[in-house]
């Protein structure tokens, strides 16, 4: 145990504690927030979701879309608009959303292993221009909708599975030879769907895409990947005498959730993957580079966020643990249950206090397995009524977050320079009752 206050740079640059020892971030008091809007309740710093696309931009001068599934809402579209990054969606939910947000269309691109004909008509139609296919059944609807319903011809990327180990949780791995995802490199399937739209009328051929998994620390999955990808463009190149234009290596740049990770940065992802990319591609002897995409999620909106829970009770069984209950859990935060993710905790309140008690953080819904946080440092003060702070919440928590035991979704709250917005309200216990039908 080292008992050691929170670690600030776990949080947003503008996160400080005051001279009672609060913590705020964005110039908003925590603790205040709370108090205002209820918990559980997630709070992201506007600014560092801003400065994290700009920080990707200036890293990936090629290209970047914004994976919406990590954090989507109508302020974080526009957010991403303004800072001139593409958007990445993966279903006609995450579209309608971005459509909604006043998105161009023509910025963004559509993912997923099983896309619908109407989704894909409704990009389509919607001036998407970039489909990432992922399969011959997708090739043959996007057929269909262009020669049948006259729907305007996409710009494809063809999703290629490059069948490497992406060093990861294996829930979070989708780039082995054994994933649901793209073409494979054997059995020729990825070089035969690219022969397939390039002869085809009704798609143009843009480039080549991967992505290997996410919450990647390691650089040997993204090179492995890019040496095949990059054999991959010197065949096309070769055979079909077409340049690719764009590689896209996906998004998986993981974040530091607890204090003991320890991920490169964005520069320094960039630098070792552009770097791999031009290895690769001189081995390959692929005489016209593409430019290099990417397309990140978590480490854009993961950092940016905490959230807030109120403490309820707290219980220990003698020689055992201190279980401390907070009034959310796996409702606003599966990735604990589902990938035995980890993450620290503090109070707000004082937020400088040494964290000299070992407890686990559990959540209110009706199983065991609702632990938020098990064995962390917490300061041995802790009681029932404390807010209690989990950092780097911000990707894969409100948009995985679920309604189990009728418990409705928290609240997100932006803040920036001592101002704060509610962006999505807080559902109501009629909100839980929307969709019944008598
Ligand atoms: N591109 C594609 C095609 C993806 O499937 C994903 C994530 C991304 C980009 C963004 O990856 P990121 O930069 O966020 O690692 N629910 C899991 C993560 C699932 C990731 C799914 N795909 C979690 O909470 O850890």
């Amino acid at each position: 145990m080292h008992a050691d206050p929170i670690d600030l740079s776990l949080l947003a640059r503008s996160a400080a504690i005051d001279r009672d020892g609060r913590l705020s971030i964005g110039g908003c008091d925590l603790v205040a927030l709370a108090e205002e809007h209820g918990t559980p309740l997630y709070v992201y710093d506007e600014d560092e979701l801003r400065v994290r696309c700009r920080e990707y931009r200036a890293a990936f001068p090629g290209g970047v879309a914004y994976a919406s599934k990590a954090f989507l809402c109508l302020a974080m579209a526009r957010l991403v608009n303004e800072e001139g990054l593409d958007l990445d969606v993966a279903s006609g939910g995450e579209l309608h959303v971005a459509l909604a947000a006043g998105f161009p269309a023509d910025r963004i691109q559509l993912h997923g292993n099983n896309k619908s004909a109407d989704e894909l008509r409704r990009a389509l139609n919607a001036g998407v221009r970039h489909v990432i296919v992922d399969s011959y059944d997708e090739l043959d609807r996007i057929d269909a909708l262009v020669r049948d319903e006259r729907c305007p011809p996409p710009d494809v990327l063809v999703r290629v599975n490059p069948g490497v180990d992406a060093h990861t949780h294996e829930y979070l791995a989708t780039g082995a030879v054994d994933a649901k995802f793209g073409f494979p490199l054997i059995d020729n399937q990825a070089f035969s769907a690219i022969t397939r739209i390039a002869d085809s009328n009704t798609a143009t051929f843009a480039g080549i895409h991967a992505h290997i998994g996410s919450q990647i620390f390691r650089r040997e999955g993204f090179a492995a990947a890019l040496e095949r990808l990059a054999l991959l463009v010197a065949r096309v190149e070769s055979e079909l005498g077409l340049a690719v234009d764009e590689l896209n290596i996906g998004g998986g740049l993981g974040v530091r959730y607890v204090e003991s990770d320890d991920p490169p940065s964005i520069a320094q992802h960039a630098a070792l993957v552009h770097e791999d990319l031009g290895a690769a591609l001189s081995a390959a002897g692929v005489r016209q580079p593409p430019r290099l995409t990417t397309e990140p999620g978590r480490s854009i909106a993961g950092p940016a966020g905490v959230t807030l829970y109120r403490v309820g009770t707290i219980k220990t069984i003698p020689g055992l643990r201190t279980y401390v209950s907070v009034d959310g859990g796996l409702s606003d935060n599966p990735r604990p249950a589902l990938y035995g993710a980890t993450y620290e905790a503090f109070l707000p309140a004082r937020a400088a206090a040494r964290r000299d008690a070992l407890v686990t953080i559990a959540g209110k819904h009706c199983e065991q397995g609702d632990l938020l946080a098990t064995d962390v440092e917490v300061p041995g003060e802790i009681e029932p009524g404390d807010v209690l702070c989990m950092p780097v919440t911000g990707a894969y928590g409100h948009s995985m977050a679920s309604n189990y035991n009728k418990i409705g979704r928290p609240a997100v709250v932006f803040v920036r320079a001592g101002t704060h917005r509610v962006v999505v309200r807080r559902e109501t216990d009629d909100d839980l009752l929307r969709l019944d039908i008598s």
